[in-house]
């Protein structure tokens, strides 16, 4: 299942540092390649010599290890794994993780990788449950980590409740759902996500609603599948997932050149909510009340159609190209028209009616729409839209 995976494995200072001699093994017997990386205070509990032993690997210890020429230096160590996985991850290592330190090796290595964490956190209950490592729990959710257990039981202290490490089998299968089926492996994609902001003078924009979390949760099903995804956002609400090429831009124009940029793709899906206009006459300078009590007079211009551009591309259209509607009425009806209109493969519509509750909210109910005709979802989470559809890419685009 992990043939070939490449897993940085950093085992942090706590009791259940010795599952993690088990969990080399495990992950070894799935095909992965195990690098381990020990803290200073994970040696009190498993000696460096039984970690390297059992993962037929140099342990990396110390920092300053890598000044050696001979070795892979830091940035180096962190990009070449798949994935990096923290376990036991203490509440100081998470700690650490939330504020973005860097003083040792693990520390470092997570900070300077580009590449999905998992953690499986093992702490006393009290620790667990203080609202420190909630709180830092919130922020590395947030930022993408991903986390299994802890799990609740008898705890080596004599407290029971949750904190204990997860099962290693847990962890194994938590690993493969985050380096994905593979089935997108070697394709590419593009997302767009997230308003466009078009400026009216340098302190002041005109944007819409849109929070960015499907565009987002596509970017993730995708990567999820494999695929190498160039994820283009504006200024979203939600940050953007772990694993994918984040592009960050303001302006409609900028959206288009980033999506330009990241050409050849197999895929593009356009779930931004791109600005329609632009204002021609921006200022470059603040504007100010002239006290004449006029208000200024702002002059529109259209913004480029991005989604129309890449669809009705002549040489190296990506071989399918996905568009949103988002519609109050006639839904299927103006969708169908949309699809048309800008020459996708398909358009996937959603009511965003305010009774919906489905713009702002958690759920969708999408209805897809090809060129065969249209189809009702029924409604379900947007993390859940998203792997359907990601699964429904995958297909469409002749992926394994
Ligand atoms: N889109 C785009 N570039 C634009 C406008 C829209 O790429 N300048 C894309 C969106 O990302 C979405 C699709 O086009 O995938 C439909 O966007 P929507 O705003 O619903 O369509 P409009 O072009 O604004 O059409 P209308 O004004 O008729 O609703």
């Amino acid at each position: 299942m992990l043939t070939g995976k490449r897993i940085l494995l950093i085992i942090g200072g706590g009791i259940a540092a010795f599952k993690s001699l088990d969990l080399i093994r495990r992950l070894r017997d799935q095909g992965a390649l195990v690098v381990p990386v020990l803290t200073r205070s994970a040696e009190e509990f498993v000696t460096p010599l039984s970690v390297s032993a059992l993962a037929a690997q140099k342990v990396y210890r110390d920092l300053f290890d890598l000044t050696d020429e001979a070795e892979m230096g830091h940035i180096e160590l962190s990009r070449a794994a798949d994935l990096v996985v923290v376990a036991p991850a203490t509440a100081d290592l998470m700690a650490k993780m939330a504020a973005g330190l860097a003083n040792d090796l693990a520390s470092t290595l997570l900070m300077a990788t580009d590449k999905r964490v998992l953690i499986a956190p093992s702490m006393n209950v009290r620790m667990w449950e203080h609202p420190a490592t909630r709180r830092n729990l919130a922020v590395l959710q947030g930022d993408g980590v991903l986390v299994v257990g802890p799990d609740e039981g008898n705890m080596a202290c004599g407290e029971y409740g949750p904190g204990r490490m997860a099962d290693v089998p847990e962890i194994i299968e938590a690993v493969g759902a985050a380096l994905g089926d593979g089935s997108m492996k070697d394709r590419h994609v593009i997302v767009t996500s997230g308003p466009t902001h078009e400026p009216i003078d340098p302190v002041r924009y005109i944007a819409n609603r849109s929070s960015g979390a499907q565009g987002g949760a596509m970017a993730a099903a995708l990567r999820d599948l494999g695929a190498r995804v160039t994820f283009v956002t504006g200024p979203a609400d939600v940050p953007p997932p772990a694993g994918v090429d984040v592009v960050r831009v303001e302006t409609a124009r900028e959206m288009l050149s980033a999506v330009q940029a990241a050409h050849p793709a197999d895929a593009a899906v356009f779930a931004a909510a791109v600005a329609d206009w632009r204002v021609e006459n921006a200022s470059g300078s603040k504007m100010k009340k002239d006290g004449s009590g006029n208000a200024p007079a702002l002059e529109f211009t259209e913004n480029p159609d991005i989604l129309a551009g890449v669809a009705r591309m002549e040489e190296g259209r990506p071989k399918l190209v996905v568009g949103f509607a988002a519609e109050t009425d006639n839904v299927v009806e103006n969708a169908t028209a949309k699809r048309l209109r800008k020459g996708c493969d398909w358009i996937v519509a959603n009511d965003v009616s305010s009774e919906t509750g489905i713009m702002g909210g958690d759920e969708n109910a999408i209805v897809l729409i090809d060129g065969d005709g249209a189809e009702s979802w029924p409604r379900l989470p947007k993390a859940e839209v998203a792997k359907r559809l990601a699964r429904r890419i995958a297909d469409a685009i002749g992926a394994v």
